[in-house]
């Protein structure tokens, strides 16, 4: 069990680098195994999800070989054999691989998927889809059974009851080689999806309209092999423009898409948050003079509901009253009892965050409850004065490229720690 130590309350400064997006490489992945021929994937991050799926192809019998961002994926060998459990359910994302193997073989028996506890997260609209795609699909002790009916899967018009992303991309991998026009109604928009779009398209697949509500596919009978660089992580840069506006005094943040951020930009310059934007890069101005706003959470384009978290203590930073609304995960909100504990003026009034601020931040011993959780501990632990030390880091490291490395390289003093207080250097693999 590792845990992170920070010594907060010093101000940093200097170049961030953004890695490429978690929530592509982890549908890019899976995604990959359509192909009959090799794929490679540039600017994959070091991420323990992306290992964690390394070895869930390989069990599968995919080739890989991944090095300085690089990861080739020869699919040639790979088989739909069950993947009932163990470490198909360590992350959300394997749900991916029902649409995979469906789409390529036509049947799947997969793990219900695991990853960060926000409260139900329920698949029942991916299923919805595979059924009209012409899918049996029943589980049985938290595994899923997907067969076609037919030899291949036939396209459908499926209307999205609920903003999905999750089951806009499944259905988007089940159909890219069913037979016929699918039409996804109500899809949801996120840049990751177009991501992925991308990447089915450079492989020979037709899918048009990604990146809007009304995507069409048109399904094709082979996809070949193809090489894509992953758009950079969005959540990523957004934890970084918390921190270079919260302890900052001059960070630029680079490989960020300000098209990607706009509705969250906009709510740091509410703030008062100065900001020069270029075209791949923000420099974060310092500004000790930071005004509360109230922030509600909505499906692409609006305010991520995983930017709700790294935002919450810079808001506890500024002056005012206001609260914070997440209307996509109203449960995700493990941060705040850590918060109290590190003295944040901070409630839960039913599904509102209720924050009365500034609050002085002192260093204390909280836990990661989950990923983003996670991030917003390190943001206040950031800001504190004292000491850290961040539980459960294990979440953090899902989806944080190298993040002790790039805050140290600001200036911060933040270290990953074993049980015996022995620093180590951030762990690549096998988790
Ligand atoms: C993805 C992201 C996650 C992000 C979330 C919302 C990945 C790997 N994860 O998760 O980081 O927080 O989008 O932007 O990309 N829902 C249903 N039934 C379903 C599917 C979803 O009711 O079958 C509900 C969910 O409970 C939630 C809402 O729809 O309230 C949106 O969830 P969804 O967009 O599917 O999230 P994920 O794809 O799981």
């Amino acid at each position: 069990m590792n845990k992170i130590v920070i010594h907060g309350a010093r101000l940093l400064s200097g170049n961030v680098t953004v890695s490429g997006a978690k929530n592509s490489i982890v549908a890019l992945m899976p995604a990959s195994i359509l192909a009959d021929e090799v794929v490679i994937l540039e600017g994959v991050p070091e991420i323990s999800d992306v290992y964690a799926l390394i070895n869930i192809l390989q069990i599968m019998g995919a080739k890989i070989h991944f090095t300085k961002g690089v990861l080739t994926i020869d699919p040639r060998g790979v088989k739909s054999i069950p993947m009932p459990s163990g470490k198909i359910n360590s992350l959300r994302a394997s749900y991916y691989f029902m649409g995979a193997l469906l789409g390529k073989f036509g049947k799947a028996t997969v793990g219900l998927p695991g990853g960060c506890n926000l409260g139900p997260r329920p698949i029942d609209l991916h299923i919805k889809g595979f059924e009209a795609l012409g899918a049996v699909v029943f589980s049985d002790k938290d595994v899923m059974y997907l067969r076609t009916k037919k030899t291949k899967l036939v396209a459908s018009h499926i209307f999205m009851d609920i903003v999905s992303v999750g089951a806009t991309i499944n259905i988007m991998l089940a159909a890219v080689k069913a037979k016929g026009r699918t039409i996804i109604e109500n899809a949801a928009r996120e840049p990751e999806i177009i991501d992925v779009a991308t990447l089915l398209n450079n492989m020979g697949a037709k899918v048009y309209g990604a990146g809007t509500n009304e995507i069409r596919i048109d399904g094709v009978s082979k996809l070949h092999g193809t090489k894509h660089f992953i758009i950079p992580d969005r959540i990523e840069a957004g934890t970084y423009l918390a921190i270079a506006a919260a302890v900052g005094r001059g960070v630029t943040v680079h490989n960020v898409l300000y098209e990607h951020l706009e509705s969250y930009i906009s709510k740091l310059e509410e703030m008062g948050v100065q900001m020069t934007i270029r075209e791949d890069s923000i420099t974060v101005h310092p500004n000790c003079d930071l005004k509360m706003i109230n922030v509600k959470t909505y499906p692409y384009p609006g305010f991520a509901t995983d930017l709700q978290q790294p935002i919450t203590p810079l808001l506890l930073k500024s002056y005012g009253q206001g609260e914070l609304i997440d209307t996509i995960y109203e449960r995700r909100i493990g941060h705040i009892s850590e918060l109290k504990r590190m003295g944040a003026n901070i409630n839960i009034d039913g599904y509102r965050i209720i924050m009365d601020s500034p609050s002085e931040l002192k260093g204390a011993e909280v836990v990661a409850s989950d990923l983003r959780a996670g991030a917003s501990l390190i943001v206040a632990g950031l800001i504190a004065k004292g000491v850290t030390t961040i539980y459960n880091v294990e979440f953090i490291l899902r989806g944080y490229d190298r993040i002790i490395e790039k805050l140290t390289n600001l200036g911060a003093d933040i270290a990953l720690v074993d049980t015996n207080n022995k620093v180590k250097l951030e762990e690549r693999g096998g988790r």
